[in-house]
């Protein structure tokens, strides 16, 4: 019988990749097969994300839940971006965690397992060319990782301390991956990368220097695959080239999540983003004139230390403008080990409540509105989830989340749908051809 591995994943797409090949690797090598009972599981894995202040903190006390409820002998193991940063310290906490697994050292996993209280948290590690076995959550699109780490050094952001310095994986390993999920039925790539636009900066070893908008090409060769997404690019790297090739490449999905996390000048050079409101507003501006259907969606930090009133408003401004489909808007959180941590102008707690809120409501109004404009229009769906037996959802390609009433049989498809039903987080539409 097969040992079987609970693993549960917190954070973002990254994350969900690193427990992908997590997953490959255990499966190969060890032979587990996952399951969705903890109580039965022989290993049990939490990948942590450490971006914000309260993941952490619920991180011990599901810790503490796991150990009452497993299995005799099984084994807990803490991977991820939390790991990372806290390293042997969760082992300080928690004696019955196994081992602790950072967010840069994933191909470790099968080490690990079998090394009492090994810790492997070296960000200088360098994973760039390992290759992964091969496990994918769903068939119908295939994550890909383009690079690991993050060069830059936003002041409020703990990855780079928890994924060390940015290596591009070489383009030709990439293309290989591509290929091999494509002859293998998925019809969408998803790139993933701190900073995609910046890829090709740095490799490991000799390669070809290949930059974002030219590996978008090359994907984009690949018979049978019919749309690419990414994430993210940083408006520092939007430069023409990219965004042209973004518009007229027809396989390049109409959907782009750009991070603008404050519209105020003066926080933005207190956060050290490295662009300005004038040149975010410039990219958005290129980007919906060339591509006028394109959808935005961006992350939103409010209450940054030294954020008045003022500076909120310019960020209201950019929403206002920009009229974003979709929005990640966060308080700011202190983190351990970054610039901002220092810093002593704290917003109150109560203002930034407000702020949030507000920020929320002003978003709730725009949806509200650009909503109304989904009602008769036909999009082309990539059906991927069945949802409770009878309703089948995907993603249209400016990533609107469409459902229908239908069967299995629609998964892996691409139809045309026209809406007849909209809501705020997904429209609900019937097949037109
Ligand atoms: N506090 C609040 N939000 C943060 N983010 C990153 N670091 C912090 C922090 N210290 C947000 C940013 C980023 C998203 C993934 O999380 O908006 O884009
Ligand atoms: Fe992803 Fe950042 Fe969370 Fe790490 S800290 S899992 S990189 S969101």
């Amino acid at each position: 019988m097969s040992k079987k591995l609970f693993i549960e994943t917190l954070g973002c797409a990254m994350n969900s990749r690193d427990s992908e090949h997590i997953i490959a690797q255990l499966r190969e090598k060890e032979g587990y097969e996952t399951t969705d009972d903890l109580k039965s599981a022989d290993l049990i894995l939490i990948n942590t994300c450490s971006v914000r202040e309260k993941p952490v903190a619920k991180l011990f006390s599901e810790l503490g839940v796991f150990n009452k409820k497993k299995k005799e002998g099984a084994k807990i193991g803490v991977c991820g971006c939390t790991a990372s940063h806290l390293g042997d310290e969760i082992i300080k906490r928690a004696p019955y965690v196994s081992f602790v697994l950072g967010a840069r050292n994933v191909s470790k996993i099968t080490d690990v397992l079998h090394k009492d209280k090994a810790v492997e948290v070296d960000i200088n590690y360098d994973e760039s060319e390992f290759a992964f076995n091969d496990f994918r959550t769903s068939p119908y699109k295939a994550y890909i990782n383009i690079s690991i780490g993050c060069d830059k050094s936003c002041t409020y952001c703990i990855v780079p301390k928890t994924r060390g310095d940015e290596i591009s994986i070489p383009s030709e390993l990439i293309l290989r991956e591509a290929q091999k999920a494509v002859n293998t039925g998925a019809k969408e790539l998803f790139l993933l990368g701190q900073n995609v636009n910046n890829y090709g900066r740095r490799f490991s070893g000799e390669h070809e220097r290949v930059n974002f908008t030219e590996l978008l090409r090359r994907l984009s060769k690949i018979d049978a695959l019919e749309r690419i997404r990414f994430t993210s690019p940083h408006p520092f790297h939007m430069d023409n080239e990219f965004i042209e090739e973004f518009a007229k490449n027809p396989k390049i999905c109409k959907s782009m999540h750009i991070p603008l996390q404050s519209g105020s000048n003066k926080v933005l050079k207190d956060m050290k983003r490295g662009y300005t409101k004038e040149w975010f507003l410039n990219r958005v501006e290129k980007l919906k004139n060339i591509c006028p259907d394109v959808s935005l969606s961006t992350d939103i930090i409010v209450a940054f230390p030294g954020e008045c009133d003022e500076d909120f408003q310019d960020t209201l401004d950019v929403v206002r403008r920009v009229k974003f489909d979709q929005i990640f808007s966060f308080k700011y959180s202190p983190r351990p080990e970054t610039e901002a941590e220092h810093f002593t102008n704290v917003v109150d707690e109560d203002v930034a409540s407000f702020r949030l809120t507000t920020l929320q409501n002003l978003h709730t109004e725009i949806l509200d509105e650009k909503n109304l404009t989904h009602l008769d229009k036909i999009y082309n769906v990539y059906f991927e989830d069945l949802n409770q037996g009878y309703f089948v959802s995907g993603r249209s390609d400016n990533n609107l989340v469409i459902k229908v009433k239908g069967s299995d049989e629609l998964l892996g498809q691409f139809r045309d749908v026209k809406i007849t039903q909209i809501g705020r987080t997904i429209l609900t539409g019937e097949i037109v051809g």
